[in-house]
């Protein structure tokens, strides 16, 4: 019999996560039937979205997410012993899919690893994964940047913002980022933006009168609250905002719920008449796979680059998840297995 490690949401965080809002558990597993696959995970994502399922999330059920799993036993001739797939399994070590599960478009959201040749399979998880579509979707077809506009794009060494800033430069456009320290300044930089800003010693609204005299065109933004507050103001008429994500409101008990002080005035996105939209990226679903063969591309033809941040050991998949909120990662956070 196997027995999964699983990752349970003990109680509902407030504020910012605690290990101590996880609990590590045994589970037995059903053995495998006719049809079904024994799967181990290789590696898992952690994502600032996880935050948000903290609160939604039954309480001492396993915590939801992405991993990179390989089939380790099998009774289903489309699954041999030693694929690879991405699957939505949660934060566990081992799980039993069975054939109905296995189907396409069952809620278990399986699907085989994309062909990614000699690259890392951890790439699946980030930038030719989840993020790498956020990125790729988010930008191109809500900002649709023009070549010369000036695009200008928070948490800039992060998975998703990563990606962004490679987008929007092979696109033409002038690139300005933010991210929170040094280091990652200097790696944004050498992905080609062409001004970076730590936004924790500079502000955000003094960078921008600075960097963007003339405006922005297009904003991509994954943090929101305060920076937005200033960023917005800076926007041109007619500017693009993609609502990406709000990391520095994931921790706020109100749950980031727009209050009448939120950064997106009524009065100012009618003013500069901005078109500000936001999005799941799931929505571009059925061109998943478009947007993935794309940013592989890329990747191979060295137009995109990726890093890494990987947190060894299962048991310390809370840490790796927390750490988003201290800005441990340098691109995509996975932890291996
Ligand atoms: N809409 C969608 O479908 C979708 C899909 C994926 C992700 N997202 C969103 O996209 C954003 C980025 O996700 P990701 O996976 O790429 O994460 P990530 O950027 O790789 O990691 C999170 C980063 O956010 C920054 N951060 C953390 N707390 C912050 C705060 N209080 N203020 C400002 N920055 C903070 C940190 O970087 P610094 O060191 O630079 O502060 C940290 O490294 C998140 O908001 C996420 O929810 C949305």
């Amino acid at each position: 019999m196997v027995v999964a490690k699983v990752w349970v949401l003990k109680r509902r965080p407030v504020g910012e996560p605690t290990v101590e809002d996880f609990q590590l558990v045994d589970e037995e597993l059903p053995p495998c039937g006719d049809g079904d696959v024994l799967v181990t995970a290789v590696y898992l994502s952690v994502d600032p979205y996880m935050r948000y399922r903290t609160r939604q999330v039954p309480l001492n059920t396993p915590m939801v997410g992405s991993q990179v799993s390989r089939v380790t036993e099998s009774k289903n001739t489309k699954w041999p012993v030693g694929t690879y797939m991405v699957c939505y399994a949660g934060w566990r070590t081992h799980t039993v899919y069975t054939a109905k599960q296995l189907q396409e478009g069952s809620a278990e959201m399986i699907s085989p690893l994309p062909d990614l040749q000699d690259l890392p399979k951890s790439l699946s998880l980030g930038a030719v994964g989840m993020p790498g579509n956020t990125a790729y979707f988010g930008l191109l077809e809500l900002c649709k940047p023009q070549a010369g506009e000036t695009v200008l794009v928070n948490a800039a060494a992060g998975a998703v913002g990563s990606i962004v800033v490679q987008i929007a430069k092979l696109k033409g456009c002038r690139v300005i980022a933010s991210a929170g320290s040094q280091d990652k300044c200097a790696w944004v930089k050498q992905l080609g933006a062409d001004h970076v800003f730590n936004y924790k010693t500079k502000s955000v609204s003094e960078a921008l009168k600075e960097l963007a005299p003339e405006g922005v065109h297009c904003y991509f933004d994954n943090v929101g609250g305060q920076f937005s507050l200033e960023a917005l103001p800076h926007m041109t008429d007619f500017g693009r905002v993609a609502l990406c994500g709000a990391i520095s409101t994931y921790n706020h008990e109100d749950k980031g719920i727009l209050k009448a002080d939120s950064p997106y005035s009524p009065m100012l996105m009618i003013s500069k008449q901005l078109r500000v939209e936001g999005f799941i990226v799931l929505r571009w679903q059925s061109r998943w796979m478009d947007g993935l063969n794309q940013l592989k591309q890329w990747v191979v033809e060295g137009k995109v680059k990726y890093r890494e941040t990987v947190t060894e050991g299962f048991n310390n998949m809370p840490q790796a998840f927390i750490g988003l909120f201290h800005g441990d990662n340098i691109g995509k956070a996975i932890v291996s297995v």
